[in-house]
């Protein structure tokens, strides 16, 4: 099965992302992730959208289809689940494309509607673990132990993202509403799309992903 986990910065996409990989041994796209991790390594392409994201503006269309359509050829486990990507209409088709390609298709488009009140909460409180990526958030997914992962049990490792700041994240907002959310059209018209309520609890709302994905 492939998904797109569609949604605002901070609607979850990750979090969830990672218990379909927990629970169902599907493979992740994040092209926020990849882009980061290019940053990380130094590589020419890491260095160009450094300030783009920052700003929390779109990196190019070209940039993030070529890092998709690399991962695609990789073994999909379960299915892959396509998380911050596609965010325009061009990459939207270009995905079609690629898939098409490949003899696959896309099963669901699940949007996460999450009120923007809540979002800034999110992402406000939000670290994640550097070594593994856990996610974590200072009210809502506290560390058992302060300062210790959870999951791969790295000390001292935890981070926050650079564009985590309200000005970053207005632009990143505004980015969505005007950028992506066409795309909430474009994938109904294409029967695609399932909507739930992304609001509750992280566990509700993955009960919610789980019935989508089986209606
Ligand atoms: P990206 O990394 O994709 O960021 P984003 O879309 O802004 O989304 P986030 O990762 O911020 O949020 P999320 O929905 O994953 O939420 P999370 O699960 O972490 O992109 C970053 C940048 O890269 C972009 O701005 C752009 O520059 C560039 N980029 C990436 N892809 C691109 C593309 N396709 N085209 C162009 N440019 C691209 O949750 C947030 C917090 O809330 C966490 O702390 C979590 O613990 C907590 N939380 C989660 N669920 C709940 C819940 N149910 N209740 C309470 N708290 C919760
Ligand atoms: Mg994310």
């Amino acid at each position: 099965m492939n998904i797109i986990l569609l949604g605002p910065p901070g609607a979850g996409k990750g979090t969830q992302a990672h218990r379909l990989v927990a629970e169902r041994g599907m493979v992740q796209l994040s092209t926020g992730d990849m882009l980061r991790a290019a940053r990380v390594s130094g590589t020419e392409m890491g260095k160009q959208v450094a300030a783009v994201m920052d700003a929390g503006k779109l990196v190019t269309d070209e940039i993030v289809i070529g890092l998709i359509a690399e991962q695609l050829d990789s073994a999909s486990g379960g299915g892959f689940i396509f998380d911050g990507f596609p965010r325009t209409l061009a990459q939207a088709d270009a995905l079609g494309a690629l898939l098409e390609s490949k003899g696959a298709s896309l099963d669901a488009v699940v949007e996460m509607q999450v009120d923007d009140e809540a979002l800034v909460e999110r992402i406000t409180g939000r670290f994640t673990c550097g070594e593994c990526g856990e996610g974590y958030h200072d009210t809502f997914k506290k560390p058992a132990v302060e300062n210790i992962c959870d999951k791969c049990d790295a000390e001292g490792k935890f981070k926050r993202r650079p564009d985590d700041n309200e000005e970053a994240l207005r632009t990143r907002l505004m980015a969505y509403y005007k950028d992506t959310s066409p795309l909430i059209g474009y994938y109904y018209a294409k029967n695609k799309l399932k909507r739930i309520d992304g609001l509750g609890e992280i566990d509700e709302v993955a009960a919610h992903i789980s019935g989508a994905l089986a209606g």
